[in-house]
């Protein structure tokens, strides 16, 4: 299996996976044979990509960091919450909090955590799914550090709630599909303050849930908003939600701006290190996340291409590559799999768009 941009991929491919709307529709089936008709649908969605099984890919599995099924029900129920008027003034901090727990407990139930990027999602979801993504990703930190259950689970609530304070920013600006002037910012800004204020007047909340949502914009240098915080001054939560965030934000596809890979967010992340961010945190973090995602297209120093097969947690940077095409780009009859953390002389050099 592997995961394809819907704008590289001609009709006939078949789909590994299901592709379903937050509402729970199926938009289509896994096993479908994709035709121009599908693809128009998909993208009519706003779907961007999908997973296909093809000769190249076939036994690669791409793990799943939380079970699927669980994922997209917390996109589902954060979804309904969200766009519930009531939410301006009081959310139900034990729906919540279930939500956060099953997350949790798919999380623990998985030995060997390693985040692959593996979601799909549609652009019109984005903030739903961006919520989920960052309180996966958030926990996934605080696992790295050694959290008990209560401080993961004061850590996911605050974490999928970081940006709730947008609900009461105007929709013209939220949605709008090129980039903010100087006024519609700092409008956006100020979602730090009201989900602050929204958070704090809620019982069953913990104080820790409205410091993330009022700081997850600080940066360590005192460049962040909404109060110029600096260093240790910022919730150490809010520094960890401050790293998956921009981590999903850039990996995500926006109306504005295309996505980054996995690899350049985290290149990113580890050169702004600790002038933006805690260091400590990045550096937890970097060992969780997929360098190169399994599924991913690969050039490798010789000139020949593939496919990452498997993720090796002690060095990131070289997986296991499926050799699928020598550096003429003909394709191979054998493929072979190329272990990078022992075959020294192969490197990764490029992303292969297949
Ligand atoms: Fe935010």
């Amino acid at each position: 299996m592997r995961r394809v941009s819907l704008d590289n991929i001609q009709s006939g491919v078949i789909l590994a996976k299901t592709v379903m709307t937050l509402e729970g529709r199926v938009l289509l089936a896994s096993g479908t044979v994709l035709t121009e008709e599908y693809k128009k649908k998909l993208i009519a969605n706003g779907i961007t990509e999908i997973y296909i099984e093809d000769e190249i890919s076939k036994g690669i599995h791409i793990p799943e960091v939380v079970r699927e099924e669980i994922v997209t029900e917390a996109k589902r129920k954060i979804k309904l919450m969200m766009t519930n008027p009531s939410i301006k003034t009081s959310i139900d901090g034990q729906q919540v909090m279930e939500i956060v727990d099953s997350i949790i407990t798919s999380l623990l139930s998985d030995k060997d955590i390693v985040a692959n990027l593996s979601d799909i999602r549609s652009v019109d979801d984005y903030t739903f799914s961006h919520s989920v993504n960052v309180c996966i990703l958030s926990l996934i930190i605080g696992i790295g550090f050694g959290y008990s259950i209560d401080q993961l689970k004061e850590l996911g609530v605050g974490s999928i709630l970081h940006d709730i304070g947008k609900v009461m920013i105007p929709g013209e600006i939220l949605k709008k599909p090129v980039q903010l002037n100087n006024k519609e910012f700092e409008e956006i800004k100020k979602h730090t303050v009201y989900g602050y204020e929204l958070l704090k007047k809620n019982k069953g909340i913990t104080t820790l849930a409205s410091y993330i949502s009022l700081e997850h914009h600080e940066r360590m240098d005192g460049s962040g908003y909404p109060h110029k915080l600096k260093g240790d001054d910022i919730n150490k939560a809010a520094r960890i939600v401050a790293v998956s965030d921009v981590y999903d934000a850039l990996t995500t596809d926006r109306v504005y701006r295309k996505k980054l890979m996995s690899h350049e967010v985290i290149d990113y992340i580890t050169a702004l290190g600790s002038h933006h961010f805690d260091q400590e945190v990045v550096d937890v973090f970097i060992r969780f996340i997929a360098y190169y995602p399994v599924g991913m297209g690969v050039i490798l120093n010789t000139g020949e291409r593939g496919i990452v097969k498997e993720y090796n947690k002690k060095y990131p940077v070289r997986p296991v590559v499926r050799v699928v095409a020598d550096a003429a780009g003909n394709m191979l009859s054998k493929q072979k799999d190329v272990d990078l953390s022992s075959e020294l002389k192969y490197r990764i050099v490029e992303i292969w768009d297949v």
